[in-house]
């Protein structure tokens, strides 16, 4: 069934501005979950776009670190790497590096993705472990107060890779799902858990991005290429914050930075 969904795009100068917003919708994010239940629960993509705006996070020089009550913080992850948490491509160490070692967050509150077992355990360990932390009942599934996503040059966003199986995945909450292109096992949530989120957003960096945007915003819908199109929140809005090289292909934004599409999908 077509959906339309509004996608608001925030344009942004440089990788420190572009990081500096990131890290500022987070707190915010954090701070009105908490202010309203008491946790948040927000979910984290890894690669190398949302380094700085982690570093930025922890930073006590920075305004984000104190205005988050990190006691009412929990921590996921979108998707992860099968490789050890000391594995230099595990998203886990990326965050450790860059945040978790700076701030007191719970080890409680540190859902992580347990790269080093075998995949679908460590899918299905994670899916226990939302059904806990959220207390889902049945078929529920979580609502992450925040879920922020990257999106690779070949469209794909969390783990879900053009072409694999995890595209298909609808019935599950976390996915084991082999990657051909990089011959390795991920794991990550579904879509339908990403898509049922209070809050979504894209973080897209870099001229490399341009094209597959354009043709993932303004293509036909064609989600087994381009995976990013099955990321319609249900709330019908959906954010991306983009630096001015990954936007070049995309309508120019207003005066003010920021551009609207209306897509139905
Ligand atoms: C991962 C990420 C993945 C990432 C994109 C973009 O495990 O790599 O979760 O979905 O967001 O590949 O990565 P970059 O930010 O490095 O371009």
């Amino acid at each position: 069934m077509p959906k339309t969904i509004t996608v608001h795009y925030y344009v942004k100068n440089d990788l420190e501005m572009l990081s500096a917003t990131a890290a500022d919708w987070i707190t915010s994010a954090a701070e009105q979950a908490i202010a309203a239940c008491g946790v948040a629960r927000i979910a984290i993509s890894g690669g190398n776009t949302p380094r700085r705006t982690f570093e930025l996070l922890a930073d006590p020089a920075q305004p984000f670190r104190q205005r988050i009550d990190w006691s009412r913080l929990q921590l996921f992850w979108v998707d992860e790497r099968c490789v050890p948490p000391e594995d230099k491509d595990s998203n886990y160490r990326m965050t450790r590096e860059t945040l978790l070692s700076k701030v007191s967050l719970p080890a409680a509150n540190i859902v992580r993705m347990e790269g080093e077992l075998d995949p679908e355990e460590a899918a299905s360990r994670y899916e226990s472990a939302l059904r806990n932390k959220f207390r889902l009942e049945g078929a529920e599934l979580p609502r992450f107060d925040l879920v922020l996503l990257g999106m690779g040059d070949d469209g794909h966003t969390a783990s879900l890779f053009p072409h694999s199986a995890g595209l298909d995945s609808m019935m599950r909450l976390a996915v084991a799902n082999h990657v051909e292109a990089k011959n390795s096992w991920r794991i990550t949530l579904t879509w339908p858990v990403i898509n049922h989120a209070s809050g979504v957003f894209f973080l897209i960096q870099g001229a490399s991005k341009a094209d597959v945007l354009r043709n993932v915003l303004l293509g036909p819908y064609q989600p087994e290429q381009y995976p990013s199109q099955l990321i319609r929140p249900e709330s019908g809005e959906l954010r991306l914050l983009l630096d001015t090289t990954a936007a070049a292909k995309l309508p120019p934004a207003g005066s003010d930075g920021s551009g609207v599409l209306e897509l139905t999908r």
